[in-house]
């Protein structure tokens, strides 16, 4: 891979990076697969000490073999904090994490402005700091002042947001639509661009823009992705009570290529790490520039979304009755497939919520069943998905794993005396499992049963 990406032009930088988590351990392993020297910083022990030992401490596809390379290569070190070694890098990347604030819909900073104040001290004065996290604009001028006044320097940062995505993350790192970074003076540029020499080789569009712009940039992608989404879910609302396909729909409308048929699944809505709790930051970053107005439509992306488990709730109670002792199988717990993070996962509350309610929830996952068993012990779990579908008496689909795809709706039906699913992602074949006798309930769908 090292070599399809490299070209003559290429120059070997240090680099350190700074937060290990999924942004961070991703990015650190696509520059030491382009040839850079890297020290990976991350103060958690066991974090650090799985990556020294090749081990991901999260599900990627592709990223644990790509770090067992790089560690092969000698390009990559992991270290607790910053040391000789890394202060010699030319340029840091700033990849902690922003999550939304305790008790308040802002993005929590303080993370990324402590990782800048442990950085001042030891740069060099021509070395630059590109920040990748995702922060509320405004964030990296204070980061510049605050740097400046520590390290006694005109600090050199830049803002270089990311948009990959978990499940392609090393993908999406390596070959990206574009490449992004706001400057304040020309230097930063050239060390920015020395370092994605490999990526922007192959033609991907690089914009430099003023830092604000940048910053910007990311949360505003991730509003657009996050209002599409809501946008055809909102149509499956009108759907579901007018007779009409929502997935047709979203079909047809797509051939617009104004409107790309792009982001437009409905099903259970968005969850994960970033979209939801980026769009909150939005509104409150908005608010506090006294142009919360201007995004007050988010409300109504955040209310769609968070609608779509309450509909799957309903229609739990609406299929089982009173939810005491009834059996549910969530098929996948994940936000998404091809990952096993559990953050703000739609699947994820709504079989808390069916357990409240008095539910026996059996979770089954290809991945995620470990993350589960941390995070919320209380709901079953079940290794193999017959021991998980055997005698429910509901089953609903959370996360569109190719495994649910390719299920025998046969097989699984001789499990169960009531066989009625719900399709929260719109992805089983409904002419098949009806054919096998079950009942399908898709979201968005009017789809007559037997
Ligand atoms: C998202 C963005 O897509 C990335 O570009 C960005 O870099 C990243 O956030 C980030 O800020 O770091 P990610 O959260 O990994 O990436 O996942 P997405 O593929 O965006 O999916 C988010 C959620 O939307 C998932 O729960 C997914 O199931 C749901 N989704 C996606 C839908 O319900 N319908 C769709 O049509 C697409």
């Amino acid at each position: 891979m090292l070599i399809r990406f490299c070209s003559v032009d290429s120059v070997s930088v240090k680099v350190s990076v700074i937060g290990l988590g999924y942004l961070g351990a991703t990015h650190a392993v696509a520059m030491a697969e382009l040839g850079h020297e890297v020290v990976g910083i991350e103060p958690d022990p066991k974090k650090l000490e799985a990556l020294k030992s090749g081990v991901l401490p999260f599900h990627e596809p592709g990223l644990d073999e790509a770090l067992t390379r790089v560690l092969k290569t000698g390009k990559i070190t992991f270290q607790s904090e910053h040391s000789e070694n890394s202060a010699t890098a030319d340029l840091h990347f700033i990849c902690v994490g922003t999550p939304q604030r305790q008790g308040s819909d802002a993005a929590e900073t303080s993370y990324v402005m402590a990782a800048a104040k442990a950085l001042a001290p030891h740069l060099k004065p021509d070395a630059v700091v590109a920040g990748k996290s995702t922060v509320p604009v405004g964030t990296a001028t204070e980061l510049q002042r605050v740097m400046s006044e520590i390290a006694g320097i005109d600090v050199n940062l830049v803002w270089n947001p990311e948009f990959l995505r978990e499940g392609t993350a090393l993908e999406d790192s390596l070959r990206p639509d574009r490449i992004v970074v706001g400057a304040w003076n020309e230097h930063s540029v050239e060390v920015i661009k020395t370092v994605y020499a490999p990526i922007l080789n192959l033609g991907t569009p690089f914009l430099v823009l003023d830092v604000p712009t940048a910053e910007l940039v990311k949360v505003a992608a991730n509003a657009f992705l996050a209002t599409k989404i809501s946008f055809i879910n909102a149509m499956a609302e009108v759907a579901e009570v007018s007779g009409a396909d929502a997935v047709s729909l979203a079909k047809a409308i797509g051939y617009d290529e104004r409107i790309g048929n792009k982001f437009l699944r409905t099903g259970i809505g968005f969850g994960g790490g970033c979209l939801p709790k980026d769009i909150r930051g939005f509104m409150a970053r908005a608010e506090e520039l006294g142009v919360g107005s201007a995004v007050e439509f988010l409300k109504d992306v955040d209310a769609i979304n968070l609608r779509r488990r309450d509909r799957v709730v309903a229609l739990a109670k609406s299929e089982l009755g009173d939810l005491r002792g009834k059996r549910v199988t969530m098929l996948g717990i994940s936000f998404k497939p091809d990952s096993d993070d559990l953050r703000d996962s739609p699947a994820l509350e709504i079989a808390q919520r069916l357990r409240r309610e008095g539910a026996e929830v059996t979770v089954h996952d290809p991945v995620s069943l470990s993350a589960l068993a941390e995070k919320d012990p209380s709901l079953g779990r079940a290794a193999e998905l017959v021991e998980a579908v055997r005698g429910a008496d509901l089953v609903i689909l959370g996360t569109e794993w190719k495994q649910y795809k390719e299920a025998d709706p046969e097989l699984l039906g001789s499990l169960v005396e009531t066989k009625t699913v719900i399709d929260g992602r719109n992805v089983l074949d409904v002419d098949r499992w009806q054919a096998a006798g079950w009942k399908v309930i898709a979201l968005g769908r009017s789809i007559r049963n037997g």
